[in-house]
């Protein structure tokens, strides 16, 4: 039966870790992570990455289901800051995730010396987190050494329980990061551990998700970290994805609505299918077209000009008012390179030709300077060759449309 236009609920999620009303394309990376599930001995661990909003949370929420029916357990959540603290709130994180997983086997446990136990009987435990810190309290050394052995008396169980693995997802990644100045390394533990136990034949898998960011640190943190992890870097969907992103839940949400071409061209030209703005100027069209609807008009076509300035609003000002005049001029000059949402060096935007025309040019060292302030601000980010690149989708058109009209910049911001 056709809903009635009052009963028509608005399908578009726009919104961070929201899953799409229809996940369009991601066939490639789901294909890639499927082969990386059939590895009997874990020499490639997975890394996804991407821009902000490009679907990395829903993507990884969406290949649990695809692991968990391939026979692994699957443990692990968002990686926030407090976790990467220190070595014990890592510890701590891990613990907690795996007891999730393991909770549910009882192991009969006879502990040894190395485990501190040796004058007891052998006891009935179960694998949650209790049972996990009683391992890992009683073996002696180092956090590493402690977290080893509890992976490792976990490993045999789970593999006699017929499982394939356990992964270990975990997203916003990029959080990660060793205190040398407080003598604390949870960065190079997590790496050094996996790296540890997989040598050794665990089945233990790691899939970290986080922006782009992240591989140069790892990599900085351990050199031996680019053999062990498959970089899957996730680009904005194509044109028929888009298309499929827009029609699919329109189609299912079973209203008159026909999305003409002409439309689905024009959010194509807004969005460039990265999908956060995908689903935010189809959140704003639906409702558009459910209005038209309601006054028993044909739907119409898309206020354009309406949705860009909303989305300028509350997805990018947010981000640009936290940027000084000058970093604003170096980012204006930026975004008249040619190459600008690709990737550009130092040296694109001291040659550039909007740079030598305004009134104060940036020279290489004034350059490099906004660069790295304008990586702390999230605005840009550092690639491993040592070239730049927006770290915001569609920066460059944002900031194009700045120099156009001026627009207040006091908004909130969706993505944090
Ligand atoms: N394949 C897809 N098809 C349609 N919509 C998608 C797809 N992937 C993501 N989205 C939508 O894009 C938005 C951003 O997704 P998500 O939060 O997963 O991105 P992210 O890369 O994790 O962002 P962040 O870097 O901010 O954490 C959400 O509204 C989600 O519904
Ligand atoms: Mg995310």
């Amino acid at each position: 039966m056709t809903p009635s236009s009052s009963e028509i609920k608005n399908p578009f999620r726009p919104g961070a870790g929201h899953m799409p009303p229809y996940l369009a394309g991601r066939e490639h990376e789901s294909e890639e992570f499927a082969t990386l599930l059939r590895q009997d001995v874990i020499l490639s661990n997975m890394i996804l990455t991407g821009l902000r909003g490009l679907g990395k949370t829903v993507l990884l929420e969406k290949l649990k289901p695809v692991a968990i029916a391939a026979g692994w357990l699957w443990a692990g959540t968002d990686l926030s800051e407090a976790a990467s603290v220190s070595e014990d709130n890592l510890v701590m994180r891990i613990l907690t995730d795996l007891a999730i997983a393991t909770s549910s086997i009882t192991v009969t446990h006879a502990p040894d010396r190395k485990s501190g136990f040796a004058d007891r009987q052998p006891v009935e435990m179960r694998l949650n987190y209790p049972g996990l810190r009683t391992i890992y309290d009683g073996t002696p050394g180092l956090a590493s050494d402690k977290l080893k052995a509890v992976l490792e008396f976990v490993w045999p169980h789970v593999d006699a329980s017929g499982r394939k693995g356990i992964i270990f997802a975990y997203d916003e990644a990029q959080n990660l990061a060793d205190h040398a100045a407080r003598d604390q390394y949870p960065f190079s533990l997590l790496l050094d551990v996996f790296q540890s136990v997989q040598r050794k034949g665990l089945r233990l898998m790691l899939v970290l998700t986080g922006l782009p960011t992240l591989f140069p640190k790892l990599v900085a943190a351990r050199t031996y970290t680019e053999r062990m992890f498959h970089l899957v870097f996730l680009h904005p969907l194509n044109r028929a994805e888009t298309d499929q992103a827009i029609r699919k839940p329109i189609e299912e949400s079973q209203c008159e609505i026909d999305v003409a071409q002409e439309s689905l061209r024009t959010i194509w030209e807004i969005t460039h299918g990265y999908p956060y703005f995908v689903q935010y100027v189809c959140r704003e069209a639906f409702d558009v077209w459910v209005q038209a609807i309601n006054q028993g008009k044909k739907p119409r076509s898309i206020p354009i000009q309406e949705i860009i300035r909303k989305l300028d609003s509350d997805f990018f000002a947010g981000r640009w008012a936290k940027a000084t005049d000058r970093q604003r001029d170096l980012l204006a000059v930026i975004s008249n390179l040619p190459n600008c949402d690709a990737e550009f060096s130092v040296q694109d935007v001291v040659e550039s030709h909007s740079n030598s025309g305004t009134e104060r040019p940036f020279g290489s060292s004034q350059v490099n300077q906004l660069l790295s302030s304008l990586s702390d601000l999230g605005l840009i980010y550092k690639n491993r060759h040592g070239k730049y690149s927006f770290a915001v989708p569609l920066l460059g058109d944002f900031i194009r449309r700045q120099n156009e009209c001026a627009m207040p910049g006091d908004q909130g911001e969706l993505f944090e």
